[in-house]
């Protein structure tokens, strides 16, 4: 992934050969008995994506035996759920470009969407019945944690303190996943439990703090640069961490003012009012906000991975922090 520094390039070309090993699972996994549907199975992932997932495995695995057979395995059952995944939440948040692709859901449909997303789980389920009973549950688990998230951001806060639930939301659909990839990797190298147990609670953070940043991204970035249209969040109504902080702000400015009278009027779906938010969101005091939080759980998770021998892999780690805290401005 961009950004991520290699202070060892043996490390460095080790990760690199994974990825390429994880790549040709993934592909083989997305077959079907039909070129129609192994298209559509195999359309994201020909359309790019940062394999950020099957990257953190590679990296962690560093802490053990980074040569052991299971590691391309565990790295392709998560970047298949998260694949998945995006063929899902394309289809419920009504979005039309992936990767700087045409989404699935808009080019065949959301049934077909919906079907390849089951069949990539489904070939996600049969790799890790490879893994053992313990990859199983853990697979398992996070998979339900993550549907939990989607169903909590559907349904909405049910408590008072939305930004409580939506930073729970955050950590539950995507801090899940990013926690199962950092353990799957020190376990199946064989790595001590306590640094099982440390990248386990980095991965959380990290993945809350890669989700935080993401929300900005369809803020402040074009779609050249994020393969997504930006400004979905707001158009679909979804109260990202910069919405949340403006709603609660007791900013009399104008533009603040302005801001949470559009905010609260309803979901955005005329163009003009939509741009009007997009651009008074950009320049709000609330987006630095949630720029500085974002920087905070960065700083967290760096400071997870303290307990952790002084090697490389952790160099790499620590460098990922700064990836995410910096990829918001
Ligand atoms: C997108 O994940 C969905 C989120 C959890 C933010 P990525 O940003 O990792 O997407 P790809 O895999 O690079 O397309
Ligand atoms: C991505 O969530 C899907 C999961 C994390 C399960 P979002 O809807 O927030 O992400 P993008 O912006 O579409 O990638
Ligand atoms: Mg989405
Ligand atoms: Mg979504």
């Amino acid at each position: 992934m961009a950004g991520v520094s290699y202070t060892d390039p043996v490390l460095e070309a080790a990760v690199a050969s994974s990825l390429e090993q994880v790549e040709a699972r993934l592909r083989e996994a997305a077959e079907t008995a039909d070129p129609y549907v192994t298209e559509a199975a195999q359309h994201l992932l020909a359309a790019g994506g940062k394999r950020f997932r099957p990257m953190l495995v590679a990296v962690t695995s560093h802490f053990g035996d980074p040569n052991r057979r299971e590691l391309i395995d565990a790295a392709t059952v998560l970047e298949l759920t998260h694949l998945a995944t995006l063929y899902h939440d394309d289809v419920m948040d009504e979005a039309s470009l992936r990767r700087g692709a045409v989404s699935a859901n808009a080019r065949w449909g959301n049934s077909l969407a919906i079907l390849v997303g089951d069949y990539l789980f489904a070939r996600a389920a049969e790799i890790s019945a490879g893994l053992g009973t313990d990859a199983v549950r853990i697979q398992a688990q996070t998979f339900a944690r993550l549907v939990q998230g989607q169903i909590a951001e559907t349904v909405g806060p049910r408590e008072a303190d939305p930004v409580h639930h939506h930073l729970r939301v955050l950590a539950d659909k995507t801090g899940s996943l990013i926690a199962t990839c950092a353990r799957f990797g020190a376990m199946f190298s064989g790595s001590p439990s306590s640094v099982v147990e440390a990248v386990t609670a980095y991965g959380e953070t990290l993945g809350l703090a890669f989700q935080l940043s993401d929300d900005l991204l369809d803020i402040s970035s074009d779609s050249t640069d994020s393969g997504k249209t930006p400004g979905t969040d707001l158009r679909e109504g979804i109260a990202t961490l910069p919405v949340l902080y403006a709603l609660s702000s007791q900013d009399g400015d104008p533009a603040a003012l302005r801001l949470r009278e559009l905010l609260t009027s309803g979901p955005l779906i005329d163009d003009d009012l939509h741009a009007e938010a997009l651009e008074l969101l950009r320049d709000s005091s609330a987006l630095k906000q949630a720029r500085e939080t974002v920087r905070g759980y960065a700083e967290l998770a760096r400071r997870q991975l303290q307990p952790l021998p002084d090697v490389a892999a952790r160099r790499a780690l620590e460098s990922l922090c700064d990836v995410i805290a910096d990829r918001t401005s």
